[in-house]
């Protein structure tokens, strides 16, 4: 997959501590700024598939799913209780002011 990003949202959209959800061909994603490093998550638990981690609780660099309190890595989208629950997270740039976000997995 080519490396190829996409602005998503403004970089005062995401202060220090803040969140948000955005919808980009058709994935949603959180967003999360910790300690001025942005990450990017996909935002739908993968235990349930319902939950929306944006309003999960940070616990370090990862979240925890607001339902049941999996946690999900933003460095490697890896889940605490199992990795069937692994889930996706994207690479992130930010350019100006902008966030910018490669849908391409590391792994890609
Ligand atoms: S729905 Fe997220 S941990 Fe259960």
């Amino acid at each position: 997959m080519t490396d190829q990003y996409i602005a998503v949202a403004k970089l005062d959209e995401v202060p220090v501590d803040g969140r948000k959800r955005v919808e980009i061909e058709g994935k949603r994603i959180a967003l999360f700024n910790v300690d001025g490093e942005v990450y990017a998550i996909l935002d739908t638990c993968p235990h349930k598939k319902t939950a929306p981690l944006v309003r999960g609780t940070l616990d370090g660099l990862g979240i925890r799913c607001p339902n049941h309190g999996y946690r999900f890595d933003f460095k490697t989208g890896e889940c605490n209780v199992s990795p069937q629950f692994d889930t996706q997270v994207f690479p992130v740039k930010i350019v100006g002011d902008d966030i910018l976000i490669s849908l391409a997995s590391p792994s890609d």
